[in-house]
């Protein structure tokens, strides 16, 4: 009880020491139909890749939307979460198409069996080609400009980002015109919305525009801990006035045994408590991308 108290006093006495709210940037033009969501946090194991595929999934099948999924991350998550409704293979890796003259993200997409969503998947050269673009004039720019053609084939594209700031993570920040940056309630996972936010700061600086916020999805929340919970909540909306989403996703084991079996938890276990809150969290996000 003490220990939850002191925390609260020292995370409530930091919030008051950062600047109140940063802005929400403004969205940048998208330069064709479809719109580009990165799902962005700089600490690891947040729920990043769970999140931009229940968000996807449920954009194509609940919204009826065309949605490119693109994975960002050499660990190739989004495939293996996603592997037993994937279809087919692809013309080519999303490395080749990084590394290519006139590249198109189309020509790594692949087909599921859930009606309007595709798949960009990540490949375990991401690394190397990370490294090999980095000497590359406009090489935080190379995912927006391989997006064109996707951005007129799908009505969403949506960016699973790595655990880092590298320049594969600046790619798709650069290429997205939202961000949503799931979050843990825990100071770990505060501070690195932080650098999150920082960074956004400086891409504005550096290139005049950087992604909106869509806003900051707590994850993994684990209602026990009510108490705890509040005092980071409390905290994070002082931090971040404007950026935390009505909709949370509790703790809940149907969703890691559904990526074990390679499929979204709203076809593994429908009924369970992730399924309900993913189909909320893609309820709040299409009517702020496409409400108005
Ligand atoms: N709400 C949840 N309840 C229970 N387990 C979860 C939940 N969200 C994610 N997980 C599990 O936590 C682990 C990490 O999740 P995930 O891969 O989505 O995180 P990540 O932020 O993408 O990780 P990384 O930083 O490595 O890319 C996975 O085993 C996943 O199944
Ligand atoms: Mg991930």
């Amino acid at each position: 009880m003490t220990m939850v108290t002191d925390l609260g006093n020292r995370l409530l006495a930091a919030a008051q020491r950062l600047p109140v709210a940063r802005a929400v940037t403004e969205a940048a033009t998208s330069g064709g139909h479809g719109v580009v969501v990165a799902v962005a946090a700089q600490t690891g194991g947040v729920g990043k890749t769970t999140t931009a595929v229940h968000l996807a999934a449920a954009l194509a099948q609940r919204h009826g939307r065309r949605v490119l999924l693109l994975d960002l991350d050499a660990q190739g998550h989004v495939a293996s979460s996603l592997r037993a409704h994937m279809r087919g293979g692809a013309e080519a890796s999303l490395s080749e198409v990084l590394l290519g003259r006139d590249g198109d993200v189309c020509r790594c997409a692949v087909a599921t069996d859930i009606p309007g969503l595709d798949v960009c998947a990540g490949d375990r050269a991401l690394g190397q080609t990370e490294a090999a673009l980095a000497g590359r004039m406009g090489r935080e720019l190379l995912l927006r400009r391989a997006m064109t053609r996707a951005r007129r084939a799908y009505d969403v594209i949506v960016l699973d980002c790595p655990p880092n700031l590298g320049l594969l993570t600046l790619n798709g920040l650069c290429a997205a015109d939202h961000v949503l940056v799931p979050c843990e309630l825990s100071i770990l996972s505060l501070e690195g919305v932080d650098a999150l936010a920082d960074t956004l700061e400086g891409l504005t600086a550096s290139f005049g525009r950087a992604p909106a916020v869509l806003g900051m999805l707590h994850t993994r929340v684990d209602r026990r801990n009510s108490r705890q919970n509040a005092t980071i909540r409390a905290a994070a909306a002082v931090r971040y006035a404007g950026w935390t989403l009505p909709c949370e996703i509790a703790t809940n084991t149907a969703l890691s045994a559904a990526q074990l079996e390679g499929q979204t938890v709203f076809r593994a276990d429908p009924d369970a408590r992730g399924a309900a809150d993913y189909a909320a969290l893609a309820d709040e996000i299409a009517q702020r991308l496409w409400a108005c």
